[in-house]
């Protein structure tokens, strides 16, 4: 099984000398690769090669810097880094049997990321590939095999899905701290941990059936066909079958639901389509001139008391989990973090989530995202397929991974009626019932299901001019969520134009949701553990939002939190300008 390791890479510049002094310190050498300021960095970093850096073993990879030399080490800088292995956590989950610890071994050794020099693989739709009986024997055989490794294989099926627990369920801490765990949700590392993970299981796959050309479907979940769950995984005698499912979602061609929250959207199918795309549609428009709206926010090492936040892909990816899991109990397996790596259509899943950010960037012009050393810098470690533990340099760019996806329609990108032709548009305010909203006050309030909050927030500056939002996006901003039990939780937003100091019937404009999978832990005598639980808080653009709405002029608006599951408070609502990243626009 053991393959050369192909270490055809090292951004060895004397830019990562100085970069290693301030490794040393934080005793974990990293080396980066710091040139241009575009994805191309690492053709430029194996020019710039020295032999002997190549000779490390313990090197480890950021994910590219792209700050220059002149800016020098940030005296600051927290780039989150892997955690020491020996150090895992009692992670129990109450879903599974075991905690999720992978076996340690003190001999293995880490050693550098190469970027593979394999043939390009390119991913196809889930549901497409349904009549490739070649590729689906192939998929099959491979997981079959993957499950069939001794238990205790880094390669093996469940310890692969363990990697997932582990990050996710505080197995654990950050270095140098016994508190602070290692997270890849609610943040900024969110899609670059999760296309790590699936890059490195997809080339085990491949390993496993010696085809370097093998890859992961993608579940095509934004285009009307693919909006079912995948038939691939629902042959019950396959080793893609999955039996701790929604067996009322999984089968006879049910649409996934978007906004789903543990009830049944009542509409009709082309209505949930609709709704489906259009959420994708306004995530991309609402998100596309700042990244941490789709991304989620910074999070740096040792940061403890900093309220997460996670982007709008994230969120509608969650629901995502939440529709194929078991509906009650643990919400095994995709509905809670800890076991959703078991079920093979999360590799698809998260395949779609990758390839809906290489979509973003692309209508971004391939910028990248957060020009800030502590994401490029950002080190994880994983089992590559040569049974290594590695680390990774770049994966700002698939290519260079030796990944792409086929091309297939975008319906959302295109003209959909998404805006609400609501009636109270039409109506005079006589004929409507009016209620007096008032502002949110200081006071945290406890959303009521059967009660939505309904406040009016200020807006900082009305009737702005093109420049201007060029220059700032106006964002809705709830801070201080409290996810107040492990339970899934979730909340949907909504704005409308006040009438005077009265707000019309009507909720208004779905803006974008507030989302917490249940994330459950079993403590050491059984019984089930309140987490470390970090508040939250929710951005949303609304700039363009705005327009569509014929909102400009207003001073204020309604802004209405509809709770559909889980028991949640919220500290405050606050309409703020942001400085933009970029002038995309949809
Ligand atoms: Cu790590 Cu879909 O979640």
């Amino acid at each position: 099984m053991a393959l050369q390791l192909n270490s055809s890479f090292t951004g060895a510049s004397s830019a990562c000398l100085l970069h290693r002094e301030r490794s040393r310190r934080l005793n974990v050498p990293v080396v980066t690769c710091r040139q241009g300021n575009n994805d191309d960095r690492s053709d430029a970093a194996r020019q710039q090669k020295s032999p002997s850096l190549l000779d490390r073993r313990d090197m480890l990879l950021g994910l590219g810097g792209l700050y220059g030399l002149t800016a020098g080490p940030k005296v600051l800088a927290k780039p989150i880094m892997p955690p020491d292995l020996s150090k895992c956590h009692d992670a129990k989950a109450p879903a599974l049997d075991n905690h999720c610890c992978p076996p340690y071994n003190p001999s293995e050794t880490i050693s550098e990321y190469g970027f593979p020099a394999t043939p390009l693989r390119v991913r196809r739709p889930a549901h497409l590939v349904k009549d490739d009986q070649e590729y689906l024997d192939k998929y099959k055989e491979a997981v079959r095999r993957m499950k069939n490794l001794p238990a205790d294989h880094p390669w093996n099926y469940y310890q692969q899905a363990n990697v997932h627990c582990q990050y996710c369920n505080y197995a654990y801490y950050q270095q140098n701290t016994d508190d602070v765990p290692v997270q890849v949700h609610f943040s900024w590392i969110f899609l670059p941990w999760h296309r790590y993970y699936l890059h490195f299981y997809e080339r085990i796959l491949g390993k496993l059936i010696d085809d370097d050309t093998f890859t992961i479907p993608f579940w095509n979940w934004d285009t009307k066909d693919g909006m079912t769950f995948p038939a691939i995984f629902q042959e019950a005698s396959s080793p893609l079958y999955d039996t701790k499912r929604d067996q009322r979602h999984v089968k006879d061609g049910k649409i996934v639901d978007l906004k789903y929250a543990y009830t049944e959207n009542p509409a009709s199918d082309s209505e949930i389509i609709r709704e489906n795309l259009c959420f994708i549609q306004k995530t991309f428009k609402h998100s596309l001139s700042l990244a941490e709206l789709f991304m989620g926010d910074p999070v740096r090492a040792g940061e403890k008391e900093i309220q997460e936040a996670n982007g709008q892909l994230e969120v509608i990816h969650n629901a995502v989990h939440m529709w194929v899991g078991e509906p009650c109990g643990y919400k095994e397996n995709m509905g809670d973090f800890s076991t959703a790596a078991r079920d093979s259509v999360f590799f698809s899943h998260h395949s779609n989530v990758d390839r809906l950010w290489e979509i973003y960037r692309n209508l971004r012009g391939n910028r990248i995202e957060f020009e800030d050393n502590d994401w490029l810098d950002s080190t994880f470690l994983f089992y590559d397929e040569n049974e290594k533990l590695v680390k990774m340099g770049d994966c700002l760019n698939p290519t260079k991974l030796r990944y792409t996806f086929e091309q297939v329609p975008l319906p959302w990108l295109g003209k959909i009626n998404c805006q609400k032709t609501t009636e109270t548009k039409s109506k005079s305010t006589t004929e409507m019932s009016l209620t007096r909203v008032g502002e949110f006050g200081t006071t945290p309030k406890a959303l009521d299901a059967s009660n939505p909050l309904r406040v009016t927030v200020a807006r900082p500056k009305k009737n702005r001019k093109k420049k201007e939002k060029q220059e700032k996006v106006e964002v809705l901003q709830i801070n201080d969520i409290k996810v107040t039990t492990n339970e899934t939780a979730r909340f949907d937003v909504y704005v409308a134009v006040p009438y005077g100091d009265l707000a019309g019937p009507d909720y208004g404009e779905f803006v974008g949701s507030f989302v917490r999978l249940a994330h459950r832990k079993k403590g050491s005598d059984g019984t089930e553990e309140q987490g470390p639980k970090k508040k939250g808080k929710l951005k949303l653009g609304i700039t363009a939002l705005l327009e569509d709405i014929d909102a400009e002029d207003a001073d204020k608006l309604v802004v209405t939190l509809v709770l559909r599951t889980g028991s949640v408070t919220v500290g405050g609502v606050s309409i703020n300008l942001l400085q933009t990243d970029s002038t995309a626009a949809i």
